[in-house]
């Protein structure tokens, strides 16, 4: 007898029967960049499609991007002045924790994740307080706190440390407990790779390291036992959810996070992810829309319960047309 696995691809009825992996409007989050200004929304040129919004253009951003079926954005601020000590990412008006309490305004229901880290707001660009060309760890720690403490007080739901400074989960969380936000959860961008991908984001947040790279405090790619220690942390300090970034190289790691943590599993399909299917697609070398959501399926596939894509909008509409 011939094994025919064909049977049950033969029709579009009977393949949405058998079919594993389904997306969600819910599973994905819109990263958004907020800039100084009014009526500003300047397209990024490595990222057609994402903006640089001035915080009124970003509250109609988030109103139409609700109405089109996204449930959640995260929030990146293009501070107005930058210093070696990221006085803007902490401050109580700075550009992100202002951005918030307008969406939090103008629609109320939508999740609101604030970026935690000090690179878009330090004069050398990089995630930590700058000492003889290397990141101080601890005193990075203090920054990244009262970051997450601003942004919770501010109204975020979520906070989401990424500059992958040790033990930054932990200091968050405790800070936050002190201070009355117990209930603001951490988004841990647990596994975060020194990656190329993150090219045209650094274009986007105006945040490319002015010396050096990041490699002294992201992950080395070729490393995944690592990957499952730097999990094992976050999950311990406290996170509430565990993100693997960015996503399609990474699929293996995500995969293998999916399998020991039993908490919520992001994945940031990054900037350079994007841009690779953009630009592929604008050449007219591939079909667009086919290819987001092959590479958005295969993230689910791989153990991703929330998916951070610039595609959150086009994929919903995908989904649901
Ligand atoms: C901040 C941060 C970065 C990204 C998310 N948070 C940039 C970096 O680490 O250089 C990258 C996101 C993307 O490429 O889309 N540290």
């Amino acid at each position: 007898m011939i094994h025919r696995p064909r049977r049950l691809r033969r029709t579009d009825a009977i393949r949405s029967l058998v079919r594993e992996t389904r997306l969600a409007p819910e599973n994905f989050v819109l990263p958004l960049f907020v800039c100084p200004g009014t009526g500003v929304r300047r397209e990024i040129s490595s990222m057609p499609g994402v903006f640089n919004l001035s915080i009124d253009e970003t509250t109609k951003e988030v109103a139409a991007a609700y109405d089109a079926g996204v449930r959640g954005i995260i929030l990146f601020g293009l501070p107005e002045t930058k210093d070696p000590v990221a006085s803007g990412a902490y401050a109580e008006d700075g550009i992100v924790q202002r951005a918030i309490r307008a969406v939090r305004q103008s629609t109320p229901q939508m999740i609101i994740m604030a970026d935690t880290c000090l690179c878009e707001y330090t004069s050398h660009g990089h995630c930590g307080v700058v000492r003889e060309g290397e990141v101080i760890n601890d005193e990075s720690l203090e920054l990244l706190a009262q970051t997450a403490l601003s942004q919770a007080a501010a109204g975020a739901d979520i906070v989401a440390p990424s500059a992958m400074m040790d033990g930054q989960v932990g200091a968050i969380r405790e800070v936050l407990d002190r201070e009355g936000f117990e209930n603001t959860a951490i988004l841990a961008y647990a596994v975060k790779y020194a990656s190329g991908f993150y090219g045209p984001f650094r274009e986007a947040a105006q945040s490319a390291p002015e010396f050096g790279d990041r490699r002294a405090y992201q992950m080395d790619p070729p490393n995944v036992r690592e990957a499952m220690r730097e999990a094992d942390l976050d999950y311990s300090e406290g996170a509430d959810m565990l993100m693997v970034k960015p996503a399609t190289v990474y699929l293996d790691v995500l995969s293998m996070v999916r399998e020991r943590f039993d908490i919520p599993i992001a994945a940031y399909h990054v900037s350079g992810e994007y841009a690779l299917i953009k630009a592929a697609a604008q050449k007219g070398w591939i079909d667009e829309e086919r290819v987001m959501m092959e590479t958005l399926t295969s993230i689910k596939r791989a153990g991703a319960d929330i998916i951070l894509t610039y595609y959150a909008r086009e994929a919903i509409k995908a989904l649901t047309k």
